[in-house]
């Protein structure tokens, strides 16, 4: 595939969203046709998944759960990523697979191996060649989170399942450090997006 790909990740709160927004408009101003996309959703299909996963009012059991997420991804990878870095277009998506590994994984309880077989058929394989994980204290992000708006299904999960999504993305990241770059999102924005932005540039001038 000619173009990169870029994964935002991270528990609530973190501000993937204001970083992801960030780093299109930068890359934009460095010459390069940049494609932001979202997780669930993305999709038509994906935003009908998108508000079913969300909705508090849905009872579903993990394993549920994660397929949806996976339907969403699945219809995403082939409809918008694969197409987008055919074009060699930088994709950033807001949440990719390590969430699915990180909440219905670590936070959830379901076997890393299963999700990670599933995972395999709903990308074709496709990996994300940048991973940025915005890491901060659950409680920290939920806060914030509850700032913005009413708490959506996964947000009224209790502390403890958020902790466990915490320390999962961060045993991920640990496993594959040449992918993952890890910033602590408690600091100013404007200082992660600097250190977000140099890292994706060393990153684009390797890849060519
Ligand atoms: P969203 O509003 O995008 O949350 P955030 O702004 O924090 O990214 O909602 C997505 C929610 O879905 C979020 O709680 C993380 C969760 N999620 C999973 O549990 N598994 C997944 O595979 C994905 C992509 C998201």
């Amino acid at each position: 595939m000619p173009g990169v790909f870029i994964s935002f990740e991270g528990p609530e709160g973190a501000g993937k969203s204001t970083q992801t927004k960030r780093l299109k408009t930068a890359l934009e101003q460095a010459g390069y046709a940049v494609l932001l996309t979202r997780e669930p959703g993305g999709t038509p299909l994906g935003d009908a998944v998108r508000s079913a996963l969300l909705n508090p009012e849905l009872h579903m059991t993990a394993l549920a759960e994660f397929l949806l997420f996976s339907a969403s991804r699945a219809q995403l990878c082939k409809d918008i990523v694969v197409p987008s870095l055919a074009a060699n277009y930088v994709v950033i998506c807001d949440r990719f697979f390590d969430s699915s590994l990180a909440y219905q994984g670590y936070g959830r309880g379901l076997n890393l191996e299963f999700l990670r077989e599933v995972t395999w058929e709903a990308t074709g394989g496709m990996r994300p060649d940048v991973t940025v994980l915005l890491d901060l204290e659950p409680k920290l992000g939920l806060e914030r989170a509850a700032q913005v708006g009413a708490p959506d299904r996964l947000e009224q999960a209790d502390l403890s399942f958020h902790q466990k999504v915490r320390a999962g993305f961060l045993e991920l990241a640990k496993a594959e450090p040449e992918r993952f770059l890890v910033v602590d999102a408690t600091q100013e924005a404007q200082a992660i997006h600097e250190q977000i932005l140099a890292a994706v540039t060393g990153s684009l001038s390797v890849m060519g």
